[in-house]
């Protein structure tokens, strides 16, 4: 296990109403979709994917979900350091592809940004569509568009791009044809979707799931998805939407930390 590195902030936007992206002078050469455990010190140590990255800095949008992301959100000031570990987890791949869909939803823009960053340097055509009740919580827009992808957005009130669900944009790419693979990060119902429609269209789409995680590398058991008994830590949190779909939980329920089952 690597020790947590004391990172220092030195930059915080508020990016939405309840998401603030942390800012470090440090390269994580994470690739797209792989994420950190961030220590709060006296408080708890979450996962979060890493976002924008660059030769010289990396950013973390951490969106107040609860206890401790409420704390970093209240305490942690520009000059304070976060204990980060990692980079774990499988990323997301695009090996061949020439045309792709990258989804976001909420906070599960990050990663998806970060895939953009890749997938833009490496000549790939790349179409992103966003997601979010109202445009106030549209995530990283400017960094979409400064990386010249294709974006589109959906807001479900339609104070911003189409009224309606992401899902609805994603039918008509998929409709016209020539999309390779159609990544996503977001809420889980979203992404259950997103596998089936890429299904239905016989695209391959790769999800990034979200399971409670305490140690981060595959020994505490804590992230066991069933039927499979996979840790998404280790063999996620990317997994093929095919693969993922296998999954009697997936869309349905989680484990809380004490391995309680919660609906989704
Ligand atoms: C691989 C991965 C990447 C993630 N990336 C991001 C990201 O980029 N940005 C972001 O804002 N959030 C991300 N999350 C979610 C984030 O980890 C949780 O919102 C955060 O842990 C909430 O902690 P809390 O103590 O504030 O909330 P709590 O009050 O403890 O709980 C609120 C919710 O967060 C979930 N949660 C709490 N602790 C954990 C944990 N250790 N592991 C997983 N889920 C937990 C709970 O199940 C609950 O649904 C990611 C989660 C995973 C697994
Ligand atoms: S979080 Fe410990 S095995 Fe995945």
């Amino acid at each position: 296990m690597s020790l947590p590195l004391p990172l220092k902030v030195i930059r915080i936007t508020q990016d939405s109403p309840v998401l603030k992206t942390y800012v470090f002078a440090h390269n994580l050469r994470a690739k797209p979709g792989q994420f950190v455990m961030v220590w709060l010190p006296g408080v708890d140590e979450v996962p979060m994917s890493v976002g924008w990255q660059t030769e010289q800095e990396c950013h973390l949008g951490i969106a107040n979900a609860g206890d401790c992301t409420a704390k970093i959100h209240e305490r942690v000031k520009v000059g304070d350091r976060l204990g980060i570990r990692g980079p774990y987890g499988n990323p997301f791949t695009f090996q061949g592809c020439s045309k792709i869909v990258l989804v976001g939803g909420g906070y599960g823009t990050p990663p998806i940004l970060n895939l953009a960053q890749q997938t833009v340097s490496a000549g790939i055509e790349t179409i992103v569509l966003l997601g979010a009740r109202n445009k106030e919580y549209l995530l990283y827009e400017k960094q979409f568009e400064s990386l010249k992808t294709d974006l589109r957005v959906a807001t479900d009130d339609g104070s911003k791009g189409h009224k309606g669900f992401v899902t609805d944009l994603l039918e008509k790419e998929l409709e016209k044809g020539g999309i390779d693979c159609v990544y996503t990060c977001g809420p889980e119902k979203m992404m259950v979707k997103v596998a089936e429609m890429a299904e239905d269209y016989g695209v391959e789409s790769q999800v990034s799931l979200e399971r409670h995680m305490k140690c981060g590398f595959g020994i505490c058991g804590q992230c066991c998805m069933d039927d499979s008994g996979i840790r998404l830590c280790k063999e996620g949190p990317v997994l093929a939407g095919s693969r993922a779909l296998k999954h009697t939980e997936f869309g349905k329920y989680r484990r809380a930390a004490s391995g309680k089952m919660e609906k989704i």
